[in-house]
């Protein structure tokens, strides 16, 4: 019989992409015990898609490895099941296989063969089992299994012995031949999973069985009957260690039963671990001599419930909060409405007689991104927005003063807004939609933003002096959501971003709530929100840059951005302290406008956003700082910044039904002080 579903492997191997070995051309594959040829793709190719599901449980090059190791199998009961799944799992290149006997129906409780195979030897089917797997993987079967003249020839070049022969003086054979020529054993007791490594590669001098068998004679082995044998293997497996039934089993061995008894899930188990144990040998993982135990019956007695996840949602509200009447008390509470990276909160606010004076706070310390306190600054100028606009609606508007800082130091004002009797309409009016105004994080659809809400958004940067760009196209929206995502790609994985970025995330019910972003509110789906705890874990992170991927995690951030209907890029001339909380001023009189337009608004900051010099790119990250720098010139160059200009922060904005989740803010940021009087 002919099978040819060569179309299908094809498409296959045209799906995995990357470089297909194309030119390979196809073969057919003859099993003359079933009469039958199937058409396979070329051996690269073949091997290829095969194994492809493996990835990245073993990376592709860890796959080429593997296929450069020969592993030799003696005793095809437990060994059929180690074989067929070392050659399923591609964990070597070549298998000799050797067993002198013959498949009985008896055998059927536990080797993984069929009726049809009855009266084969026991190599032989597990050779045909493995050629129907992969034509391609060379097997070499020992039909008379090993025996003192063959030995040297079967160890010769083998890079792992698996011994699953029942003979003792065999097992010290195979163990004194893998001294000599430096080869590891292990092997598998299908009793409580017990398993044992011997590396012979690394000890040579080691004595056989960890020494458990002490000086015996191996001439005088092979003499003695199966009762006298018995002593020996007890020595070996420990007697009170054997499971109770086997123990049991033992005294009835040439009484009522004829061998010991053995289960299809222990020899299955067998299959698994030694796999595994060679898999990780053959890589260089760490694997010591010595004995361990998998045991089933004694695991699956133990199982316990997983830890609930605390999975109550936040409600969004903040029970206490409450706008409060008293004029000043009134701006206090709107400055600190004000939206600040990280929700860190980075002002200090003191309440003078007759003015609110703003400086950055100094403490906690700046996260990395934060360079030259250029993010908190926009806070505090967005905080002083919030006041301003709360003084008029109250009717005590007065002037605002930015002293002229070129630098930050924590403590000293960066701004001060005095208290008078102005009521400008136009801020007055913003004041519901300013204490509404939320960072909202969840997707947003519809791609539309009309021209009437873009002149809108320009008047609103224009109302305190400031400058926007609005980016609407979706070729411009797709290379920053392509930008934005690699920055955040560099952020999870460089560990001292990572670490700000975890220490910004609040879970429910955690601690100091009243800073931070909390998770809830970071508009992630349930698919999303269930990898956000892998996608936390250092270790998965660490393998991830260990592999040069980590493309997925960036995912969100593009798709959130290339669904939005536009992107808006506050900018400043200027590079001082007192440009940027100017910049924070008209940041937030553009999201206060937009929201209340009914748009949804949140900033997208790459992590290179207020870094300037290569230094500052090297504090972000020592490794990736060329990247960084090549990412932001081409950042500002897709938002169509002039080469003059600075991006102080930008949004993304766009429609969606969700609501934000409301943020609190923590009570310790405003002092009361009434003695340097003014005015
Ligand atoms: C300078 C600055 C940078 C920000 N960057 C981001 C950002 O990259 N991603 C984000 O989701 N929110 C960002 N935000 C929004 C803050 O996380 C948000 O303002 C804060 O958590 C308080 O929440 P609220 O805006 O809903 O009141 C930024 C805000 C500021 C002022």
């Amino acid at each position: 019989m002919l099978v040819d579903r060569l179309a299908d492997q094809c498409d296959g191997l045209h799906r995995l992409g990357g470089p297909a070995a194309r030119e390979e051309a196809p073969r057919w594959a003859y099993y003359p015990w079933r009469r039958t040829a199937i058409r396979v793709l070329g051996p690269s190719s073949f091997r290829r898609l095969r194994l492809d599901r493996n990835r990245n449980k073993i990376t592709a090059a860890e796959q080429e490895r593997l296929e450069s190791v020969t592993v030799g199998v003696v005793g095809l009961s437990v060994g059929h099941a180690v074989a067929h799944t070392l050659a399923l799992e591609g964990v070597c290149g070549e298998i000799r296989l050797a067993d002198f006997d013959v498949l009985e129906l008896s055998n059927l409780n536990r080797v993984p063969a069929t009726l049809l195979d009855l009266g084969l030897n026991k190599a032989v089917v597990a050779a045909r089992r493995i050629a129907e797997v992969d034509p391609y993987l060379p097997v070499w079967v020992w039909c008379d299994g090993v025996v003192p003249r063959t030995v040297g020839d079967f160890l010769d070049g083998l890079d792992v012995l698996v011994d699953e022969c029942d003979s003792l003086d065999l097992k010290m054979l195979l163990r004194a031949e893998a001294s000599r020529r430096r080869v590891p054993v292990v092997m598998h007791t299908s009793d409580r999973g017990l398993v044992d490594v011997e590396r012979f590669d690394l000890e040579p001098e080691r004595q056989p069985f960890h020494g458990l068998l002490g000086d015996v004679d191996v001439e005088a082995l092979s003499e003695l009957s199966s009762r006298d044998k018995v002593p020996h293997v007890l020595r070996i497996l420990g007697a009170g260690e054997l499971s109770m039934r086997l123990a049991a089993s033992m005294l009835e061995i040439d009484e009522t039963l004829e061998a010991w008894p053995q289960l299809a899930s222990d020899v299955a188990l067998g299959g698994a671990t030694i796999t595994g144990l060679i898999r990780r040998i053959a890589l260089g993982d760490k694997v010591d001599s010595g004995r361990g135990r998998i045991d089933l019956d004694e695991l699956l007695q133990r199982l316990e419930s997983p830890a609930a996840e605390a999975g109550e949602a936040s409600t969004g509200r903040i029970d206490d909060e409450e706008v409060p009447e008293g004029p000043v008390e009134a701006l206090v509470h709107a400055a600190v409405r004000a939206p600040s990276g990280g929700n860190s909160q980075p002002w200090s606010i003191t309440v003078e007689r007759r003015r609110l004076v703003f400086s950055v706070a100094s403490e906690p310390a700046p996260v990395l991104m934060d360079l030259h306190h250029r993010g908190s600054c926009i806070a505090v100028g967005a905080a002083l927005f919030n006041a301003k606009v709360a003084a008029a609606a109250h009717g005590i508007l007065g002037p605002v003063t930015l002293p002229s800082n070129d630098t930050v130091d924590p403590n000293h004002p960066v701004a001060t807004l005095e208290f008078g009797d102005g009521d400008d309409p136009h801020l007055s009016e913003l004041y519901g939609p300013m204490l509404a105004r939320a960072t909202n994080r969840h997707p947003t659809h519809d791609r539309t933003l009309t021209g009437r809400e873009a002149v809108a958004l320009y008047d609103a940067a224009a109302l305190e002096g400031g400058r926007i760009r609005i980016v609407t196209d979706s070729a411009t929206l797709d290379e920053s959501a392509g930008i934005l995502a690699e920055s955040d790609r560099i952020r999870y994985l460089t560990r001292e971003l990572r670490r700000d970025m975890v220490g910004e995330l609040r879970w429910h019910g955690s601690e100091n709530a009243d800073s931070g972003i909390e998770v809830n509110s970071l508009g992630l789906d349930a698919a999303e929100s269930a990898l956000l705890d892998v996608v936390l874990r250092d270790d998965v992170l660490d393998q991830l840059d260990d592999w040069g991927l980590g493309g997925g995690l960036g995912r969100i951030t593009r798709d959130r951005v290339r669904g939005s209907a536009a992107l808006i890029a506050v900018v400043t001339e200027g590079d001082s302290a007192s440009d940027y909380v100017h910049a924070g001023t008209v940041v937030e009189s553009v999201w206060v406008h937009a929201q209340a337009l009914g748009l949804a608004v949140q900033p997208v900051s790459p992590v290179f956003l207020y870094a300037d010099t290569p230094a500052d790119l090297g504090r972000l990250s020592r490794r990736d700082a060329d990247v960084l720098d090549a990412l932001r010139t081409k950042f500002s160059v897709s938002l169509g910044v002039a080469d003059d200009d600075r991006i102080a922060l930008v949004m993304r904005i766009g429609r969606t039904r969700h609501a934000a989740e409301r943020s609190r803010r923590r009570p310790d940021r405003v002092r009361y002080s009434h003695q340097s009087e003014q005015g």
